[in-house]
């Protein structure tokens, strides 16, 4: 019988301390002993969006008392973990160091093994932290810093369908909450006034909806909502409208573009009945949940989200993810380098910037 393995994992790629001790079973099976996560959001609220030096600054007040806590909660002792996962990237070099730091000397310190973690891989996987994932699947990445189709091939083997050209989703939720002064993380509260709208209000584009495949733009729709905003001023039901209709826009965009994708990915694997996960912070979003349950279910293939608490950032999916690397006898050395950069895909097209033809 193959050995129950458990694993710490440790997040401090931007704005949430995280830590979590994770069990897989001897059948496979993932069980969250613990998972804490200290959000920085009231820090950072002041200044509209997340300052580097003072998130890693957090982190450092943070981290020991978080990684404490949560054995404590797990009941388990660091002599009793097989390995060690921090997240080395994508993500603040300064805030990626302190956890990754963190968890080397841990793994130094107790001689375990340490595995360095795409953030990405963590957010790809997390769905399997409650239901079995088949490979290959097609997966929708939509965080604060990303916004990715791609197929799933195996753990560390990815391909990207299509990425934005411009804005991360969750900068544009972010953005259009804070042109409408809602607060930081906008996310969340432009969900909950778009729930009060009328979603037919405000007319916005769609850029590149008819052409360049499953890749994306937010750029233009956000100039767009910056105008309207100018005209609303303070008026709390045009809050609500612009929301809602802001929302809808969304909605129609990941509908037509993952048509698309899920075209491209039939094509490309010839598998029927795949999964498709939907994974990082904006697959909280009820209507956008909803809205691709939809399109899967009409387009036959099985829709899968992580939990909710699983969709932002936490580290029990890195805790998870690190066990599917050392499982493949992936491990690093302590000399692995946080990195900002840190594609899925590392054959796949650079998206950004001036030149770019689609
Ligand atoms: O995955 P995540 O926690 O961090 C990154 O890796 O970036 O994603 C954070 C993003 C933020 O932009 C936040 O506004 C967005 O996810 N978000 C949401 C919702 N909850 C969080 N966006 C739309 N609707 C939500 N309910
Ligand atoms: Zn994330």
């Amino acid at each position: 019988m193959k050995k129950k393995l458990t694993f710490l994992g440790i997040e401090t790629s931007c704005d949430e301390t995280a830590a979590a001790v994770v069990q897989q079973d001897s059948n496979g099976k993932a069980k969250v002993l613990s998972s804490e996560v200290s959000s920085q959001s009231k820090i950072h609220e002041k200044f509209g969006g997340v300052v580097p030096e003072i998130a890693a600054r957090a982190h450092l007040e943070n981290i020991d008392f978080i990684i404490n806590k949560c054995l404590q909660r797990s009941k388990i002792k660091l002599d009793d973990v097989d390995g060690i996962a921090a997240t080395a990237g994508p993500g603040l070099i300064v805030c990626l160091n302190v956890g990754l730091s963190v968890g080397k000397t841990i793994s130094a310190f107790k001689k375990k093994p340490f595995i360095a973690v795409n953030h990405l891989e963590g957010h790809a996987l997390s769905p399997s932290l409650e239901k079995r994932l088949e490979f290959p699947y097609l997966l929708l990445l939509i965080s604060g810093g990303h916004s990715q189709f791609l197929i799933v091939k195996n753990i560390g083997d990815y391909e990207q369908l299509g990425t934005t050209i411009d804005d991360a989703l969750g900068e544009a939720f972010d953005k259009t909450a804070k042109m409408l002064n809602l607060g930081y993380p906008g996310g969340k509260l432009i969900e909950k006034y778009a729930s009060k709208g009328n979603e037919r209000k405000f007319n916005f584009p769609k850029p590149i909806i008819n052409r360049a495949g499953c890749n994306l733009s937010f750029a233009g729709l956000k100039t767009a909502v910056l105008r309207e905003t100018k005209n609303i001023g303070k008026d709390i039901n045009q809050k609500y409208d612009l929301a809602a209709s802001f929302q809808k826009t969304i909605n129609e965009i990941l509908k037509k573009k993952t048509l698309v994708a899920m075209n491209q990915f039939s094509e490309k694997t010839r598998k029927l009945n795949s999964h498709f996960v939907v994974a990082g912070g904006v697959a909280a979003n009820l209507s956008i949940r909803k809205n691709l349950k939809e399109i899967s279910l009409a387009k036959n293939f099985q829709p899968l989200f992580p939990k909710i608490e699983y969709c932002g950032d936490n580290a029990a999916m890195i805790a998870w993810a690190g066990i599917q690397r050392f499982k493949k006898k992936f491990k690093n050395k302590l000399d692995f380098s946080a990195k900002s950069r840190w594609p899925l895909d590392d054959k796949a097209p650079f998206m950004k910037g001036p030149g770019l033809k689609l």
